[in-house]
């Protein structure tokens, strides 16, 4: 039998058949499980979730309190117990506390589950999976702290901080492209999983501070094949975290690692992945190189042509909100301007506008600070400037004041 109850009334024995509210808000991998343990219960109970419906015919029922006992209990006095802190939390919206108890929880995880596997068990997947639920909730609750706390990276804790980062891109970029939540939880775990074969490589080749010889990548290049090896021995890896494992260094031009696929022969998932684990290395902060900052990060990635899906890392520049250094954007104001460097908040970059969209005329160029002038979106250069746009790009760059009139566009935009 099907019974709706409160979360509150749920206790260990109960077999959830499914939860009530968003998919974010569900802290467990699966809507239909028993729950087992206290701390499964304590997780149930400090998430939003306030409803489910337990299926009494695959665990204990609801406990039918005598009739005596229910008068005495709505008869005593209110007492208000105080939450679980961890509730409370939860109830006052985001706090950094919360945010950075929550990587260092993951982290906690993550460090354990590659510990396994370098000790050549086969990885617990079951586990994985409340890391990303967590990884998800505080992405979710408040995505540009979560990007700075994960960026900043000691040579001890890289990888393991990289796979929090490129687990919580994952699930946003998949959220974004409206995959179902099942697959967005896979990919999630994934994108967790993706380079846990790194427990086979040397630590003397992952933190080394130079470039690597030629015989240091070849064995750096083994580590899809070692993570999926791996991953193989638990018979529950999902097909996705195995194609991921093995595929995201593969390249749309076939350059790539291991096996050189090409343009279609490389999943979608994988694809997320390259975009995804790239974007974090080259913005992370570690102690012996300068992070590109997520401007120049992206500005970057669009000129390796034939590395990623075009399409896809267009919507991965749409979702992330960052604009990519020197890309043309529009102002609120209905300026135009060029992306700068400059700006501690990769939100509200500096932006150099030179042109007037109603009035079709150049401005004086002006560096704005666009905390006060938000950017609305990304331009294109050669549909304002046809013929003019290379030349024009490099004027403002280098702070030249535009003079001629350009080829007038409708003011519509793009
Ligand atoms: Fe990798």
């Amino acid at each position: 039998m099907l019974i709706r109850v409160a979360t509150r009334e749920v206790q260990v024995g109960m077999y959830v058949d499914a939860m009530e509210g968003a998919w974010i808000d569900n802290p467990f991998w699966r809507r239909s499980f028993l729950i087992k343990t206290e701390a499964e219960l304590d997780r149930l109970r400090s998430s939003a979730i306030q409803h489910v419906t337990i299926d009494t015919t695959k665990g204990r029922g609801v406990t039918v309190i005598p009739e005596a006992e229910r008068r005495r209990q709505v008869e005593a006095p209110a007492v208000i117990a105080p939450l679980p802190v961890e509730r409370r939390k939860r109830r006052s919206g985001p706090q950094p506390d919360d945010l950075t108890q929550t990587i260092d929880r993951s982290k906690e995880h993550v460090i354990a589950m590659f510990q396994e596997a370098r000790l050549g068990r086969a990885i617990d997947l079951e586990a994985v999976t409340p890391v990303v639920d967590d990884i998800s909730v505080a992405l979710q609750r408040d995505r540009a702290a979560f990007v700075k706390v994960t960026r900043l990276k000691m040579n001890n804790e890289y990888t393991y901080l990289h796979s929090i980062a490129v687990c919580a891109l994952m699930v946003d970029l998949a959220l974004h492209l409206g995959l179902p939540e099942a697959e967005v939880r896979e990919i999630g775990a994934a994108g967790l999983l993706h380079d846990i074969g790194k427990v086979a490589t040397p630590t003397t080749i992952l933190d080394k501070a130079g470039q690597l010889g030629q015989d240091e990548w070849l064995v750096m290049r083994r580590h899809p094949s070692e993570g999926h090896a791996m991953l193989r021995k638990d018979a529950t890896a999902s097909r996705i975290a195995l194609d991921v494992c093995l595929h995201h260094h593969e390249r749309l031009d076939g350059s790539g690692y291991p096996e050189r696929l090409k343009g279609d022969q490389i999943s979608l998932h994988a694809r997320i992945a390259a975009i995804c684990d790239v974007y974090d290395a080259v913005t992370s902060v570690r102690p012996y190189k300068r992070p590109w900052s997520p401007h120049e990060a992206l500005a970057r990635m669009l000129e390796w042509e034939g590395h990623f899906d075009p399409d896809l890392l267009d919507a991965f520049i749409v979702n992330l909100g960052i604009q990519p250094l020197h890309a043309l954007v529009r102002l609120n104001s209905n300026r135009l301007g060029i992306v700068l460097d400059g700006s501690a908040d990769p939100y509200a970059p500096l932006v150099r506008t030179f042109y007037h969209v109603p009035d079709s005329r150049f401005l004086g160029i002006e560096d704005v600070d666009t905390t006060q002038d938000p950017v609305l979106r990304r331009e294109r250069g050669d549909y304002w400037f046809p013929d003019r746009w290379p030349a024009l790009l490099a004027d403002v760059q280098a702070g030249i004041q535009p003079h001629e009139a350009p080829l007038l566009r409708a003011a519509g935009g793009r």
